[in-house]
C-alpha cells in the first residue's frame, strides 16, 4: 500500500478567502506558507508521497484541495462547490486526480464540498450545510452505490462543513462537537466529544495510526492520546483564520501496488 497526498501551495490572495462562520482577521501569508510547508513535511514523515501543486494567485481558497473532489478507491468525483468563487479550482486538480482515478462529475443543481463528506469504511456521511445541498448528496449516492458505498445525509448547523463538526479517527470512532450535528445520525459509531473548551477542535486528520491535531487544541490532543492514538500537533493558526482545519489541505490517496 502506498500513500499519496495531493496538496496545493498557499495562494497569495488567501486574505480574500470565503468565510462562513468566522469574522475576517488579517492572515500573515508568509507565516501561512510556513505552516502549510510544515503540514506537507509531516505528511512526508508519515510515509506519504506529497504532490504539491503550485499556488493559484487568483483563487484564494485553492489550497483547500479537499473541497473540489470526493475520492474513494474506485473513482474521484469532482464536486460542484457551493461557493461559486471556488469552482475554478477544480480544473487543475482534476488533471492530477486523473492520473490516479477515473473521474466523474457532479452536475447542476447539485452543490457539494469535500469538507462535507466523512468516510467511515463503506459508509460516507454527507453534510447538508450552506455549501452542500440534497441534490449534491443524492448525486454522490448515485455515483457511489455501484461500488458498494452507502451515503447518509447529516444536517449541519453552526459551522462550515460536516468535518468542522466531526472527523473519523478510525476503529469506528468519531471525534465530534455534538452542538453542530446530531450524533444519532452516525449509527453504530462510538462518539468521542471534543473538550468543551475547544469547540472548534473536531477537525483532525488520521493518517494511518497517527492523528494530526491543531496545536491550539491541547485538551483534544491529550484526549486522543489517552484513547490510544499517536498524536502529532501542528501549528495552523494562520490557516485557521481562513476557516481551515487539518483535513481540508490535502487529498489522501491509498493505492495498492
Ligand atoms: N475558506 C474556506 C472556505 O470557505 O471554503
Amino acid at each position: 500500500m502506498t500513500l499519496t497526498a495531493i496538496t496545493r501551495g498557499v495562494s497569495p490572495a488567501l486574505n480574500r478567502c470565503e468565510l462562513g462562520y468566522l469574522s475576517r482577521q488579517e492572515i500573515d501569508i508568509a507565516k501561512a506558507v510556513r505552516q502549510h510547508q510544515a503540514y506537507e513535511e509531516c505528511l512526508r514523515e508519515l510515509g506519504a508521497t506529497v504532490i504539491s501543486l503550485p499556488a493559484e494567485p487568483d483563487l484564494p481558497d485553492s489550497m483547500f484541495v479537499e473541497d473540489p473532489a470526493v475520492v474513494v478507491a474506485e473513482t474521484a468525483i469532482l464536486t460542484r462547490m457551493g461557493a461559486e468563487s471556488r469552482r475554478a479550482e477544480t480544473e487543475s486538480l482534476a488533471a492530477v486526480l486523473a492520473r490516479f482515478r477515473p473521474l466523474r462529475h457532479m452536475r447542476e443543481p447539485a452543490t457539494l464540498e469535500g469538507g462535507d463528506v466523512l468516510r467511515a469504511g463503506s459508509t460516507l456521511y454527507a453534510g447538508l450545510s450552506r455549501r452542500s445541498n440534497p441534490a449534491g448528496v443524492e448525486q454522490l449516492a448515485n455515483e457511489l452505490s455501484s461500488f458498494g458505498y452507502t451515503v447518509k445525509a447529516v444536517p449541519v448547523h453552526g459551522c462550515l462543513h460536516l468535518k468542522s463538526a466531526c472527523s473519523y479517527l478510525g476503529e469506528q470512532t468519531l471525534l465530534a462537537n455534538r452542538n453542530w450535528i446530531d450524533p444519532g445520525a452516525f449509527g453504530g459509531l462510538r462518539i468521542v466529544d471534543v473538550p468543551p473548551q475547544e469547540p472548534h477542535a473536531a477537525n483532525v486528520l488520521a493518517v494511518g495510526g497517527t492523528v494530526l491535531v491543531a496545536k491550539s487544541f491541547p485538551f483534544t490532543a491529550a484526549l486522543i492520546e489517552r484513547l490510544g492514538w499517536k498524536v502529532r500537533t501542528l501549528d495552523i493558526s494562520e490557516l485557521m483564520k481562513a476557516e481551515a482545519g487539518l483535513t481540508c489541505s490535502s487529498i489522501l490517496l491509498e493505492n495498492v501496488e
